[in-house]
């Protein structure tokens, strides 16, 4: 063969293998889901679908049903957006259906965390040691300590100022969430003869302000990282931030603290007798402060926020933690003089507060669960039919859209009902679509095998803060006719989503016994 047949002969094959990656070949093959490619080769629908989520999903909706496959940046993705049939995804077989793979490629990405085989089991079973039952007695105390820690600041001037005080709410409410369970996970400085108690407190209150200010630049940067799409300045930060929390969380600065809690130091210990370095470990140490310190703050100002804008939900949610509070017997003093005490069994008695916390999650939380398709697989719908799913595919659900939002399901669902989820004489509440029970009527914390493993505890930490602060302080909205700022739609995907900007609230001492 002539030279330049072979050139292009190479050059026609190349052509072709990129045609074949972009997507460009790919039929939709019989009893597969619709299939669209959209127009751009290899991106596909990526650009819709990251710019704006819901109206990528809702189009895709109307144009193909409640299952489709789409091409998106490389990926074709099959989201199914029947909740019906989120069973059949949620059951299925981690040797078809897994989630590990999209999770392990997504947190080297963002966290430089290379998991292991065993790290998945790990967190599972040491969740399931200190985030439940027994263990979360201790960790629901220790969060309650550390809230106190955080707020006797805020008490002390409201004392003082004998007034109203004035913040933002999403900017309060997130950094007192986010740094009392700072505390509460990854323990609080020594306090040696040397370094007395004020001093240690003061030095954990200074450094937790410091770590929440490196921790939100991060957090803003978070979905883009996660979509690869950040300038080259950016990038540069993030890499600058991850070495920031690498270090000040590395096992050789958070075991000089007391208090670590048993979830961090029994996880370090079994990661580290299944062989994984110490850099690692650090690095891990990262993963998990994002895990569980990114959604509970934003869950805590959404929560707080209805509540002020709703005053019926509000005169509910504190008859309910007045009556528990006086039911323990505890007379509060001014200033939290005598730190109000709330265990975990006074929080299992909050029927009222725990409805305003599962709807707030139904309006709040969004994320995106992902499967790989490990091998071909017949999925089969709750209404009978059934589609095949190819290997090396993935599968996405959106409960935000398909279950929260569902109007058949929640009636009126942009609007905050706080009572939504209360069960009626003892009953839990059902719900139903096409007159047919829907189980997976929302899905806050994932489900199946990645359902997250700290929902007990986020719960509990949420709970807290707002026991907290209605116990001591009358709050209310600066601007009462202000509407509740609308949903950040970058973050779809993440979790707890976040507001596009903050509003302010308003805080004083209630006036207590003496
Ligand atoms: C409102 C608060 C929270 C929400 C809405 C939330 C939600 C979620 C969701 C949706 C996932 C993953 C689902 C998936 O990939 O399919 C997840 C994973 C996880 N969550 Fe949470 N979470 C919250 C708070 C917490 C807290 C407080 C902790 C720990 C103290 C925690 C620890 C974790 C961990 C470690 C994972 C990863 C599990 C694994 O990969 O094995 N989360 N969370």
């Amino acid at each position: 063969m002539e030279v330049w047949q072979t050139v292009l002969c190479a050059l026609l094959a190349c052509v072709a293998g990129g045609l074949y990656l972009a997507g460009a070949f790919r039929r939709r093959k019989a009893n597969e889901p619709p299939l669209d490619k959209g127009l751009i080769p290899w991106l596909g629908h990526g650009l819709h679908f990251r710019n704006n989520g819901i109206s990528f999903f809702q189009t895709m909706q109307q144009k193909h049903g409640d299952i489709f496959t789409a091409l998106i940046a490389g990926y074709y993705f099959t989201f199914l957006m029947d909740p019906l049939s989120f069973g059949a995804v949620v059951k299925e077989a981690r040797a078809k259906l897994d989630f590990i793979e999209f999770a392990e490629e997504l947190v080297l990405k963002v966290f430089g965390f290379q998991p292991t085989a065993d790290t998945h089991k790990i967190i599972e079973t040491s969740s399931t040691k200190h985030l439940k039952g027994n263990g979360l007695v201790v960790m629901t105390q220790a969060m309650l300590e550390s809230i106190h820690k955080v707020m006797h600041d805020h008490l002390h001037s409201a004392q003082e100022s004998k007034g109203w005080k004035e913040e933002g709410l999403f900017h309060f409410s997130y950094n007192s969430v986010f740094r009392a369970g700072y505390f509460a996970l990854y323990g609080n400085e020594s306090s040696s003869a040397e370094n007395d108690q004020g001093k240690a407190t003061k030095s954990d209150l200074d450094s937790s302000e410091a770590i929440f200010k490196e921790f939100r630049k991060y957090d803003k940067l978070f979905p883009r990282l996660s979509y690869s799409m950040l300038s080259f300045a950016e990038k540069r930060e993030v890499e600058s931030l991850k070495k920031y929390f690498w270090d000040i969380l590395s096992i050789e600065n958070v075991y000089r603290k007391d208090n670590i809690s048993l979830w961090i130091t029994d996880q370090q210990q079994q990661l580290a007798e299944s062989g994984v370095p110490e850099h690692m470990r650090n690095r891990f140490m990262f993963l998990l402060l994002w895990a569980a310190q990114g959604n509970t703050g934003p869950a805590s100002f959404w929560l707080l926020a209805y509540l002020m804008k709703y005053p019926d939900a509000m005169a509910a949610v504190k008859e309910e933690v007045d009556r528990v509070v006086r039911e323990s017997g505890q007379e509060i003093k001014p200033g939290g003089q005598e730190p109000l005490n709330v265990t975990k069994e006074m929080l299992s008695k909050t029927p009222v507060m725990d409805s305003a916390v599962e709807e707030t999650l139904r309006l709040a939380a969004a994320p995106l669960l992902i499967r790989a398709v490990v091998d071909d697989l017949v999925l089969k719908m709750h209404d009978g039919r059934e589609y095949v799913l190819r290997k090396g595919d993935r599968l996405g659900i959106f409960p935000y859209l398909s279950a929260h939002m569902d109007p058949e399901i929640h009636p009126e669902p942009h609007i905050f009902k706080y009572d939504r989820f209360l069960s009626q004489n003892g009953t839990k509440k059902e719900f139903y679509k096409n007159g047919e029970k829907v189980k997976y009527y929302t899905m806050p914390w994932g489900a199946g095998t990645s359902i997250c493993p700290g929902r007990f505890f986020a719960v509990n930490e949420i709970k807290l803060f707002a026991f907290v602060m209605l116990t001591y302080f009358d709050l209310e909205l600066v601007n009462k006719d202000e509407e509740i700022p609308p949903i950040n739609k970058d973050r779809y995907g993440f979790g707890v989503m976040q507001p596009m900007h903050d509003i302010q609230f308003r805080y004083r001492l209630l006036p207590t016994e003496t």
